[in-house]
Parts: C-alpha cells; structure tokens; sequence
C-alpha cells in the first residue's frame, strides 16, 4: 500500500493506494475507524457500482449504524435534485453531524456524496472510495464537490476534503475500456502540466495501462496523486496555480456541454480540449507543430478522441465560444485558459489572441 498525504493544516489527509485495498482495510478494521468520528455512515453508490462493491464495502463499516443509497447511474443525475435522496436518507433517518458519507464509486458519485456532505447541516464528514481510474486519479482528491447545471457544469458546488481516500487498483478490473481511457487523460493531463519525462514514461509504457498491468496502473495513481496533491496545497480554493489543472478543460466543458451530459465522457472532452490547447499554444509560436503532434500521438495511443465526434450532434463555434465564455475560468469577464509553451510545461494566460481563439474553434467545430 502506498500513502500520499494532503497537506491542508487541519484539513490534512491521506491517500492510500493500492491492489485489493478493500479487503486489507476489511481484515485491519481498526484502520477505517480513525477516519470516522461517530457511529453513523451513509454510504452512497449506484445501481452499476452498488452490485460488485456494496457488499465488501458494508462489512468494511459493519460496526457502525450504517444505511446505504443508491443512486441512478450517469452523468446527467449529477443535478441538485440528483443529490436528494442522499439529503432524504440523512433526514429521515436523524443522522447527526457526526455522521460519515462515503462515496463508493466514480467521479460522479464522489462529487455529488461530497456535495451533500457539504451541505448537510452546513458540513458533515465524508470518505472517499473512488472505482474509476479518473476518480483514483483526480476527483477524489482536492476537495472540489459539485453538481451540474444545465447551462453549465459544476457550476453549484463547494471546496469540502474527505477524510480520506482509498483507491483499490482491484475495482478498475470491472471498469470498460472507454471508462479507463477516460481517467488516462487526466494522467496525460498531469504530464502535459509540468512533466516531461513522466509524459515519455507514459509514451513507454501506455499499452501496460491500456491492458491494465497493476504496476503501471499503481505508478501513474501514484505520480498523479502526488502532483494534484502538491497542487491543491499550495492553492486549496484555487485562487492561483490549482487553474493549472484545468489544462483541457475550458474547452473540454464547452465541449461536453455542447454535446449533452453524458455523450462524451469527462476524459474524452478533456482529451480533445488538450488538442485544442496545444492547437492555439502552436498558432502563438509557444510549442512548435513536432510537439503538437507528440501530444496528439500519446492521445490517441490511449484510445481517446483527438476530434470532437460528428455523429452526436454538431457543434458551432458559436455555441463552443459562449460555452467557454460561461466558464469558471472566466474572472471579471476575462477568459482564462491553460496553454502550453513546452512539453512537459503549462501555464495561465488571460493574454492570448482572440482571432487565433477563434481559428482553433473554428478548426474543431462540427458545424
Ligand atoms: N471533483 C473533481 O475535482 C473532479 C475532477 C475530475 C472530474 N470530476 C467529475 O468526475 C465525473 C467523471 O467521473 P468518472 O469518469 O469516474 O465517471 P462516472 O462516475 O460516471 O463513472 C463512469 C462509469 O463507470 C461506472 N463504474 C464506476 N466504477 C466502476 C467499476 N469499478 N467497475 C465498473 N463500472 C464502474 C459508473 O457507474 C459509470 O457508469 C464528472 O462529473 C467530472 O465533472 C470531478
Ligand atoms: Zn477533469
């Protein structure tokens, strides 16, 4: 088992990663219990997740007065009346603010468990057991819980840490291939922020990932974990450098609104949001077309999309550009993106040309 730590003075915790991770904590039950302040837990999967872990993951809190929660599975329940039952469930059953909500699944059920335990009687704490490469990889860790809106996403949320993280490499064996690919980009993504080597590691040893060899898996978690951790210490609330980890996603949320929650995964609008950023970082002069085309060659080696797809529905520019414009990223009206001025090297810029914005728009749109 590996641990990470997130350094956030009170708010400080652990991340432990490993293979078979449930069953180590199951026969070490002592582990668990200091994450946990009373006797209450509420643990909140879906319908897809709840059948392959809920069980193991019930004996886990067996000593404590535990109820569970199933929500529909997808991105587009990821609403604020998608987290009501959760709150329902804390209701009905007189949960007190000692209670502990764990997140038993992806990306979407860690942000919306975290979001109610945000919420609930103005904070309660939470535990996060993320099943998706993405999630072990990003989501569970920094805090950052939310649900989406249908004129953008993320946009209701609240900074709330978990108590912990316990990422078991043994889930994503159940995982599909387009779910792994997914949370690969936001590996990618890591190494495209300030790493070269690790992205020539990544060049190296992408077909180990792709066929899920435990090692390689357990290394990228590890190199990303202690990345976004670095990161989310230094700037907890993203006042600064944490934007730094929005490389891709301006565009990436553009693009997955544009398309309709759901038809184009996180990881996959990533993807081609990080082509984009490189595309309009190429028209500045701030990466040459070689590396470019680097990026692109790791993106496709990973099975993910380097194009938005045709066949959903079309994308304008317009629509792309009012997305962004929407984004979160924008301050007092001023767009911020994250480009690239080597491999390996991000950074945030509100200085870029607006005509060569709407050439790489103009070069990805589908209508
Ligand atoms: N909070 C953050 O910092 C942050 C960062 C990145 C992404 N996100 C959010 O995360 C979400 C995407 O997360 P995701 O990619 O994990 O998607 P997801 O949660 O929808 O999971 C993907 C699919 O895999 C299934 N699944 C999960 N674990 C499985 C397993 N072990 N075996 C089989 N099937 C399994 C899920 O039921 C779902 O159908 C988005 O909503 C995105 O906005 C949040
Ligand atoms: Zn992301």
């Amino acid at each position: 088992m590996i641990t990470l730590n997130v350094d956030l003075d009170e708010r400080s915790y652990p991340i432990f990663i490993g293979d078979n991770l449930l069953n180590y904590f199951l026969n070490n039950k002592n582990l668990i219990s200091d994450y946990i302040k009373g006797k209450q837990i509420v643990i909140v999967s879906n319908e897809t997740i709840a059948p392959l872990y809920l069980k193991k993951t019930l004996e886990l809190f067996s000593s404590y007065q535990c109820k569970s929660v199933i929500l529909p599975d997808g991105e587009i329940y990821k609403t604020y009346d998608g987290i009501l039952p959760i709150i329902n469930c804390l209701m009905e059953n007189q949960f007190d603010r000692h209670v502990t909500l764990v997140a038993l699944g992806g990306g979407v059920v860690g942000d919306m468990t975290g979001f109610a335990a945000a919420i609930y009687r103005r904070g309660v704490n939470f535990i996060q057991i993320p099943t998706t490469l993405l999630a072990q990889v990003d989501s569970s860790v920094g805090g950052k819980t939310g649900v989406n809106h249908p004129l953008g996403k993320n946009m209701i949320g609240s900074f709330h840490q978990p108590q912990c993280v316990i990422a078991d490499t043994n889930t994503l064996k159940t995982l599909d291939d387009r779910q792994l690919s997914s949370g690969i980009a936001e590996v990618i993504k890591y190494a495209l922020i300030n790493n070269a080597s690790f992205f020539n590691w990544l060049l190296n040893n992408m077909d180990a990932l792709i066929n899920r060899d435990a090692d390689a898996l357990a290394y990228a978690i590890k190199f990303s974990c202690q990345d976004k951790a670095a990161i989310v210490a230094a700037d907890e609330k993203e006042q600064g450098q944490r934007a730094i980890l929005n490389l891709g996603h301006t565009f990436g949320h553009a693009i997955e609104t544009a398309l309709g929650y759901g038809n184009c995964l996180h990881g996959e609008a990533v993807a081609i949001g990080m082509v984009m950023a490189a595309d309009l970082s190429v028209r500045h002069g701030w990466i040459d077309s070689d590396t470019q085309q680097k990026i692109i060659e790791l993106i496709k080696l990973a099975s993910l999309p380097v194009q938005i797809p045709a066949e959903e529905k079309q994308v304008s520019v317009q629509e792309l550009s009012r997305l962004m414009q929407g984004d979160k990223k924008v301050l007092d009206g001023q767009l911020h993106l994250v480009l690239i001025n080597a491999l390996g090297n991000s950074f945030i810029t509100s200085e870029f040309d607006r005509t060569k914005l709407e050439q790489t728009l103009e070069t990805f749109s589908t209508k």
